[in-house]
């Protein structure tokens, strides 16, 4: 962990939940979440339930991001949302999660423009990257690593950089109830910040938030949250469950207390 940075806990609902069902997961969490300085809680529900969600959720204790939305401003793509439509809505969105990399045919330039096109409307992307199994197998992390960064980021400026959040998911511990080892997160976080010091500086290498994400439960936050540069974690299937996500939220307070970062 940073310190004098609050820690990152993104809660990705994906495509679960009815607007009725994630609001009533909002009222649960929100019961069992207290307010911590330290620590920024962040809910990505489905793009239907965001508005919906925004007038319910105590600001004091959640943000909003959105999972996805189109590069474009406004125009003739039917069935699209643009980040545009979203700014006054959501603080974060994730960009290129492997689910849309994969089933959605995200390519390195779509996801670049989709991570230019959050900045341009003030919203704060949240680029994923990651390796797949075969990709690690083959010895590639390195280089999937380096192009999904350098093409990310490439109409960046530094300080656009320096605001934003990149999360490391290896594609193969995603909902697989096994995550990566900490060696191997360790290893890709500072693969990561040396990619970005080698574009845009070690200061802005240093202020980029990164998280882990990808079979994130509440057993393995200390572990995972005491690693050398990880700034937060991306939850995926343990974030729909009210007791595990509070359990998370919970447990990432107390490294903080046992750290003394706490205030
Ligand atoms: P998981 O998903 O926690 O269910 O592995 C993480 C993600 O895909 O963001």
């Amino acid at each position: 962990m940073h310190k004098n940075q609050r820690t990152l806990l993104v809660a990705n609902w994906k495509m679960n939940l009815t607007v009725s069902q994630a609001s009533l997961l909002v009222h649960r969490l929100q019961e069992r979440t207290r307010i911590h300085r330290t620590i920024e809680i962040v809910l990505a529900p489905s793009m239907l339930a965001l508005q919906p969600i925004s007038l319910q959720i105590d600001r004091r204790k959640f943000r909003l991001a959105a999972q996805n939305a189109y590069h474009k401003d406004e125009g003739a793509f039917t069935g699209e949302v643009s980040f545009s439509m979203l700014r006054d809505l959501v603080h974060y969105t994730m960009v290129g999660h492997s689910e849309r990399r994969i089933h959605f045919n995200e390519d390195l330039p779509m996801v670049r423009d989709k991570v230019q096109a959050a900045v341009r409307n003030g919203i704060v992307p949240i680029l994923c990257v990651g390796e797949t199994k075969e990709e690690r197998k083959e010895d590639f992390t390195k280089r999937v690593l380096h192009d999904q960064v350098t093409t990310a980021l490439s109409n960046l400026t530094a300080r656009e950089v320096a605001e934003m959040v990149i999360a490391y998911e290896p594609v193969w511990a995603i909902g697989a109830g096994d995550p990566a080892k900490p060696n191997q997160i360790q290893e890709a976080i500072d693969y990561i910040r040396y990619q970005v010091a080698h574009l845009y500086g070690d200061k802005v290498a240093h202020e980029v938030r990164m998280l882990y994400g990808a079979s994130v439960e509440p057993e393995y936050v200390g572990g995972i949250l005491s690693l050398a540069g990880v700034d937060g974690l991306l939850v995926g299937g343990a974030s729909l469950n009210p007791y595990k996500f509070a359990d998370i939220i919970e447990a990432t307070h107390r490294l903080q207390v046992s750290l003394g970062d706490e205030s």
